[in-house]
């Protein structure tokens, strides 16, 4: 067990003093940053995880499989050089966002497409203000003014770990010790406590996302991959939700609304930034045909890029149900006949055009767009979101890419 610094009462008392200044609430109304006591109890305790090792004891497979993850790599003490280091970040380079060194760093958040840093401030860890953005190799700075909870938490110093972050990066948030049961996204989070299941081994004492309605089984990874507000906390992420209940008692999902543009979408409904994969796929045709996060992700042994069941820039994935002589389209007999680009072109691959990266993360257009839709570059001329073309042939005008595609399939809508 790794114990969290408990954020302590008059801490809490501050931060709700706070909330009152800046949104000039009285006390009629809830400026307590706690849960409610319902939600408290709804929580499972800490002694109702065993953690992986155990469960590793009789799913071998499936525990070396998820240790390879991204899931198991989310946040770990720092470690510089070597075989083992989690730190990506340069410390040696200089930053006028960076407050802190790398002595003062208690927790590495990600390091797929940035780093985040955790360290503490009067007791209580908090996130510090600066954040190493992978692919570009440099110091950015961490300011989360796009997030809906900034207005409370303008200072840095205040944006707890526990309250903010760690909901999603841990696995069995106890809100009454506030500890976690681990750290990173393991067995429990998405099968649940185990304790029961791995003293007295049943199919009907754990839960198992595949015997779930679409719905729930999806709720699971929305608890995390869906930006949102909770329905009544202050925490940013869904306290008191556990799999197989339903997400939305705890969370509301934002949805986008046609023709405007904010933090989460562009004005088409298309993703403006990492994290929305729920959010917009629920928008998708996919979804409304019953398939679901796990149709194309496998949490336990995928060797893939984003844990793909198959190969996606080899189209492998896709052509598991699409292609020639399968039920879904596309209508064309050969890939270049729907692509219009030779076989082996970039512009042949179907992620590129049905997921391009529309989503700004640490840098701009780094996630992927999960509605499937392809983007037409007319989307770009009438409000500026990128289209399926362009974030490719950059140097094109989307007019270019439109006149291409009015060519290549007159009769699209
Ligand atoms: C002592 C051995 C043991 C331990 C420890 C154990 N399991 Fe199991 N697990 C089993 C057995 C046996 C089954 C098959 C039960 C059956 O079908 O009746 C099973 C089934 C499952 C299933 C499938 C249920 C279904 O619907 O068929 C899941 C998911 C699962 N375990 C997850 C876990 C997780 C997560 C942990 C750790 C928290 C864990 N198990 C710990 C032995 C164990
Ligand atoms: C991010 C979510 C997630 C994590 C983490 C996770 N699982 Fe699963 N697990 C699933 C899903 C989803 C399924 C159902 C897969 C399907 O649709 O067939 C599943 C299925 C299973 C099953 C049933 C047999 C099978 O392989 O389909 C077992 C057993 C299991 N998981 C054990 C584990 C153990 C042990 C760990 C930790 C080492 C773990 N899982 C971590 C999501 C997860
Ligand atoms: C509601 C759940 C949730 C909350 C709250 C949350 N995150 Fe995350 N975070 C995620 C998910 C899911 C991802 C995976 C990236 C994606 O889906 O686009 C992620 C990704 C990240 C990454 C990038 C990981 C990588 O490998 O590049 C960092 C860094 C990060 N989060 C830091 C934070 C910090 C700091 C906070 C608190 C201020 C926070 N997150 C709050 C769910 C959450
Ligand atoms: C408790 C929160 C949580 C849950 C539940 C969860 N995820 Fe994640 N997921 C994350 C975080 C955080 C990351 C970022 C990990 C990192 O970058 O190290 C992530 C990363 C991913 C990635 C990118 C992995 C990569 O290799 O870059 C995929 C794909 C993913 N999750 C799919 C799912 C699916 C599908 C489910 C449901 C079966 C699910 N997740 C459930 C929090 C969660
Ligand atoms: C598990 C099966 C499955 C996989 C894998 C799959 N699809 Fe689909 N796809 C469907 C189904 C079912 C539909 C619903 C339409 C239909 O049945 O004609 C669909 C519809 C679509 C549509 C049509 C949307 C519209 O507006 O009509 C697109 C585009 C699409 N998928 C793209 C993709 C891409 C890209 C991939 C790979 C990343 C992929 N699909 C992987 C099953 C799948
Ligand atoms: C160069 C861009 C591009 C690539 C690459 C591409 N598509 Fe498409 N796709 C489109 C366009 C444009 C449409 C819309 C056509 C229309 O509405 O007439 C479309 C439509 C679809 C549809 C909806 C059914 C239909 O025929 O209209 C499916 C399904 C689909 N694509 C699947 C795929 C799969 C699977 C791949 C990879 C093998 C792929 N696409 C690769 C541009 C592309
Ligand atoms: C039709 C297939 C399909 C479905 C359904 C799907 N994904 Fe993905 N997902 C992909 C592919 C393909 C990638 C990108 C792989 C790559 O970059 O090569 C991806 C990437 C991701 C990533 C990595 C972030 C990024 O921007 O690349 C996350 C996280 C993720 N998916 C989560 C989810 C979640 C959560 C759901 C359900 C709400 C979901 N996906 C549904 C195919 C799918
Ligand atoms: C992921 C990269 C990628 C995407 C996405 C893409 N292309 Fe291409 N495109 C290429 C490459 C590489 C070539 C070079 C030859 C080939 O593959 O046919 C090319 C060639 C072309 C050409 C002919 C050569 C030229 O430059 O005049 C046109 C026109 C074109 N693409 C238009 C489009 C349109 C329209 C879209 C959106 C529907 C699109 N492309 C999407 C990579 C891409």
């Amino acid at each position: 067990m790794l114990p969290m610094k408990r954020l302590s009462l008059g801490k809490l008392l501050i931060l709700a003093g706070a909330f009152c200044l800046t949104n000039g609430s009285t006390s009629a109304q809830s400026t307590d940053a706690k849960p409610s006591a319902e939600l408290v109890a709804n929580t499972p305790a800490r002694a109702q995880f065993v953690g992986a090792k155990r469960c590793s004891e009789c799913h071998a497979a499936q525990f070396d499989g998820w240790q390879g993850t991204a899931h198991n790599k989310m946040i770990r003490p720092p470690v510089s050089g070597g075989a083992n280091a989690t730190v990506l970040a340069d410390f040696t380079v200089p930053s006028e966002h960076r407050k802190f060194e790398l002595k003062d760093v208690k927790w590495v958040i990600g390091s797929r497409w940035k780093q985040r840093f955790i360290g503490e401030v009067d007791g209580s860890e908090v996130v510090f203000p600066a954040q190493w953005s992978v692919r570009d190799k440099k110091w950015m700075s961490y300011t989360a003014k796009t997030d809906w909870w900034w207005k409370d938490h303008q200072d840095w110093k205040t944006r707890s770990n526990f309250q903010l972050c760690a909901g999603c990066h841990s696995t069995g948030l106890d809100v009454k010790t506030e500890t976690w049961a681990e750290p990173n996204i393991t067995c429990e989070n998405c099968h649940g406590a185990g304790r029961e299941h791995s003293a007295t081994p049943k199919a009907d004492n754990i839960v198992n996302p595949a015997r779930l309605s679409t719905a729930r089984s999806m709720d699971i990874c929305l608890s995390c991959h869906q930006s949102g507000k909770p329905t009544d906390t202050k925490y940013a992420w869904p306290v008191g939700y556990t799999p197989g209940a339903e997400l939305a008692k705890f969370w509301n999902g934002f949805k986008p609304e046609a023709g405007k543009e904010d933090a989460e979408f562009w004005p088409n409904g298309t993703a403006h930034k990492n994290r929305v994969q729920g959010n917009v796929f629920k928008q998708s045709v996919m979804h409304e045909h019953g398939i679901q996060c796990t149709n194309c992700h496998d949490m336990h042994s995928s060797q893939h890029v984003a844990m793909t069941l198959k190969d996606s820039s080899s189209n492998a994935l896709c052509l598991t149900c699409h292609g020639p002589g399968k039920d879904h389209g596309p209508a064309e007999k050969s890939l270049t006949g729907h692509t219009h680009h030779l076989p082996l072109s970039k512009g042949s691959s179907c992620i590129e055009c049905h997921m391009p990266k529309t989503g700004s993360n640490a840098v701009p257009s780094e996630a992927r767009n999960h509605t499937f839709d392809f983007i037409s570059p007319a989307d770009t001329l009438k409000h500026g979101a990128p289209n399926s073309c362009n974030t490719c042939h950059a140097d094109h005008t989307p007019q270019w890419a439109l006149d291409a595609v009015e060519k290549w399939w007159p009769k699209k809508k």
